[in-house]
């Protein structure tokens, strides 16, 4: 049971999705988000009760923001998440140090950390297989660097303080109140917008390449789970299979009852990966969890709440 619950980038995508299911599953918790609207819409928060202040968690404001709000519990969601940034010292700075501001208010405060790490440490892995969490890592722009440098510094925190520090390692999360990402809100969305409003769905040749997609309820659950880990780690938090990008549009016109056929064009990119998909063996052993959401009930749940057959 968690009395204080700190999010930070509560008003995102997924840290909103968490904050709306924390607040169902402990209705006597207080749960404080912390989000500095970067890359937020506090429409996402519909129907959340607690307090949201605009902070900078790379400033020092986060420290007297929070006042005397002890959290049992920090989840830390709050990042750059637009991958094309190249300004390394503004991505590094924002998030790596933002994540060193959120443990020493953990330290301070004996919190518990979830931390959000990403499948993007991994790189451009050329083998079709499982990625295993202690396998190399290649970080291949500075986003998935800074990824990688929050995971050594989570680790090296951990060892020297007895905090428990837990990072769930998300891959292709899509669903509900992504809207506000724009171009880096999931392929699933990119794609239904496109078959929306009339058009071929639009992929690179020949959409055979494969992603972890997974359901971001499913991505919550593992997200709040992680807070009860029994040590200091990190979590692959995927759908443990790999979905082809065909298989996407066919199961998004599966949903919509349409028939588009993808529209395929050459990849820009050098290197394109292939091929990812998480093994999830750890956090099944470790924590008991397992998705819940194939891709097909998953993106037919999904376009039933955009298309407002359902609510949530
Ligand atoms: N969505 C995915 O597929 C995915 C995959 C891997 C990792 N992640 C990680 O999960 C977390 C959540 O991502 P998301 O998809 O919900 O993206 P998002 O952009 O919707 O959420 C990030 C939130 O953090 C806020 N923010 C950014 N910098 C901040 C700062 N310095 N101080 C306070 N708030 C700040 C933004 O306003 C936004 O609300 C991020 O850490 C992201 O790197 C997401």
């Amino acid at each position: 049971m968690f009395h204080n619950i700190l999010i930070t980038g509560g008003a995102g995508f997924i840290g909103s999705n968490l904050a709306l299911k924390l607040q169902k599953e402990y209705p006597n918790s207080k749960i404080l988000i912390l989000d500095d609207f970067s890359s937020a819409n506090f429409k996402n928060l519909k129907g959340f009760k607690g307090i949201v202040y605009s902070c900078d968690v790379s400033t020092d404001e986060v420290f007297f923001k929070i006042e005397d709000f002890k959290p049992d519990v920090i989840f830390h969601l709050a990042s750059i998440t637009d991958t094309t940034v190249t300004d390394q010292e503004y991505m590094m700075r924002r998030n790596v140090d933002g994540f060193k501001n959120v443990l020493e208010l953990a330290y301070d405060n004996e919190s518990i950390v979830v931390y959000a790490s990403s499948a993007s440490v991994y790189g451009n892995v050329r083998e079709k297989v499982p990625l295993k969490e202690d396998r190399e890592k290649s970080p291949e722009n500075v986003y998935a660097f800074s990824k990688y440098i929050m995971d050594n510094l989570a680790q090296e925190f951990a060892e020297k303080t007895s905090l428990k520090i837990v990072g769930v390692r998300y891959f292709n999360v899509y669903g509900p109140r992504e809207a506000h990402k724009g171009k880096f809100a999931s392929m699933i969305y990119q794609l239904y917008l496109q078959m929306k409003s009339g058009q071929r769905p639009r992929i690179f040749k020949w959409g055979e390449q494969k992603r972890d997609f997974v359901y971001v309820k499913d991505a919550v659950d593992a997200t709040i789970l992680a807070a009860k880990a029994p040590r200091s780690t990190v979590y692959n938090v995927g759908s443990g299979e790999a979905t082809s990008f065909n298989d996407v549009i066919k199961y998004l016109n599966q949903a919509l009852g349409t028939d588009f056929e993808p529209e395929y064009f050459d990849c820009p990119y050098d290197f394109y990966q292939e091929y990812t998909q998480a093994d999830m063996t750890k956090i099944k052993e470790e924590l008991g969890f397992v998705p819940r959401y194939s891709i097909q009930r998953g993106i037919k749940e999904y376009v039933d709440i955009l298309e407002g057959r359902i609510n949530e």
